[in-house]
């Protein structure tokens, strides 16, 4: 791994996960440089964004491609040639196919609006505000195979109430979003993080792959 870690990010929409990445590069909080942001929705907003910081960005449609292996094979290319070494799915609404995986075990890190494995897919936020549980969250966890099985590496927590629609629950949940995904890959980038199986232990993290609102420094 080099010294500042090379993150590749897919998005498919508003990225302000993304942007919340940008934010921590930018202020110092992490050490890393984006080569390039790939998105699947050529009316992506987090194109605009990637524009204004002087990130290049591509448009990589399924459509284009004869089938899933074909697109992710052409996707683990472009982010290989780039010397990405961290793949950062911000909002990224696909299930990743096997041939990116494959280029990235453990080396893709997805940001989900749930507590996993409460709620995976679309709309974890309306899953979670139709259940009415009490207590939401997010999840940062590494992308294998499965619709957001793979390894947990950090989780947060946030209230949900019983009026909450799901807009204002996941204004809530995106709040936590962006503080611990930068911090994942802060984690990631200092070398902190191992994964055996589906555990993920953290270096001098004492508690381990649960943190409810986690400090930015540890
Ligand atoms: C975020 O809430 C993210 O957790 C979610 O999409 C939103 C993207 O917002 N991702 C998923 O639901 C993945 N299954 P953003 O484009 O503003 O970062």
């Amino acid at each position: 791994m080099s010294e500042t870690l090379i993150l590749g990010v897919l998005a498919s929409g508003r990225g302000s996960n993304f942007q919340s990445i940008i934010d921590s590069i930018d202020s110092g909080f992490l050490n890393a440089k984006i080569s390039a942001l790939i998105t699947d929705n050529p009316e992506a907003y987090a194109i605009k964004r990637a524009g204004k910081h002087g990130i290049e960005a591509l448009v990589i449609k399924p459509r284009d491609f004869s089938d899933r292996n074909a697109y992710y094979s052409h996707i683990a290319g472009e982010l290989k040639k780039r010397g990405v070494e961290l793949v950062v799915l911000a909002g990224f609404m696909r299930v990743v196919g096997k041939a990116l995986i494959d280029e990235y075990r453990n080396k893709i890190m997805n940001i989900h609006p749930a507590l996993l494995p409460s709620f995976p897919g679309l709309h974890g936020q309306k899953q979670a505000a139709d259940y009415s549980v009490k207590i939401s969250g997010c999840t940062v966890h590494f992308v294998d195979e499965g619709m957001d099985t793979g390894p947990i590496i950090i989780q947060a927590a946030a209230p949900a109430y019983h009026d909450d629609t799901e807009e204002t629950l996941s204004e809530r949940i995106l709040k936590q979003e962006h503080k611990i995904f930068p911090y994942a890959i802060k984690l990631y980038s200092e070398g902190r993080i191992s994964v055996e199986g589906r555990k993920v232990a953290i270096k001098g993290y004492r508690e381990n792959s649960v943190m409810i609102n986690p400090p930015l420094q540890t």
